[in-house]
């Protein structure tokens, strides 16, 4: 079976615990968790389909460890993989930046020609503005664990499901 990378945080909170949950509902040993805090390009390149943990911080910005990584990812010809991002934000307190880190890693992605699969509708959230929006979806999932907690586990199933699918699994 072909490995899917998870490459999240493990000095995490709430983007760990949501790596974890993803992880259970994925059901099977084809996802493999990936320290975010010491990714290097071998790693990265390793996989051919990636999921990343992609928490918002400093008001619409990518958290140190993402940050950090960015030249490297700068250099890097992704053409022919395919990645999925989830989001946390808060759409409350962060109105205007809601998810924002999410919108930044897509289009650094992209620009070295990644493919980017797993977007969601916006649909049932509230916010100003968002880096994270194309027409009316999100560029991956997007969880809010301050304002909406009690959706996230609906949410990361129908998630799963459709990355099965888009990644063909
Ligand atoms: C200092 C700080 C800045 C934040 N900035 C944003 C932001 O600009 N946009 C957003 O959607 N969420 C923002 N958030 C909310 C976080 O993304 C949210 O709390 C997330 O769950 C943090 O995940 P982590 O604990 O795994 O890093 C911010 C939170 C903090 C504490």
């Amino acid at each position: 079976m072909k490995k899917v990378a998870l490459i999240y945080s493990f000095n995490s909170t709430k983007t760990a615990k949501i790596a974890e949950k993803i992880i259970k509902e994925w059901a099977d040993e084809s996802l493999i968790p990936v320290n975010a805090e010491n990714i290097d390009e071998n790693t990265f390149m390793a996989y051919d389909q990636l999921i990343l943990g992609v928490p918002t911080w400093f008001d619409g910005e990518l958290p140190n460890y993402w940050d950090e990584f960015v030249p490297a990812i700068d250099d890097l010809n992704l053409n022919g993989k395919t990645f999925a991002i989830y989001g946390l934000g808060d759409q409350v307190n962060y109105s205007e930046n809601f998810l924002d880190a999410v919108g930044i890693m897509a289009s650094l992605l992209e620009s070295r020609g990644a493919s980017l699969i797993g977007f969601t509708r916006s649909e049932g959230y509230n916010f100003e503005r968002s880096r994270s929006i194309r027409g009316d979806q999100f560029l991956g999932l997007a969880i809010d664990y301050e304002n909406q907690h009690q959706l996230t586990d609906s949410r990361i199933k129908s998630w799963v499901k459709q990355l099965k699918e888009e990644f063909g699994k």
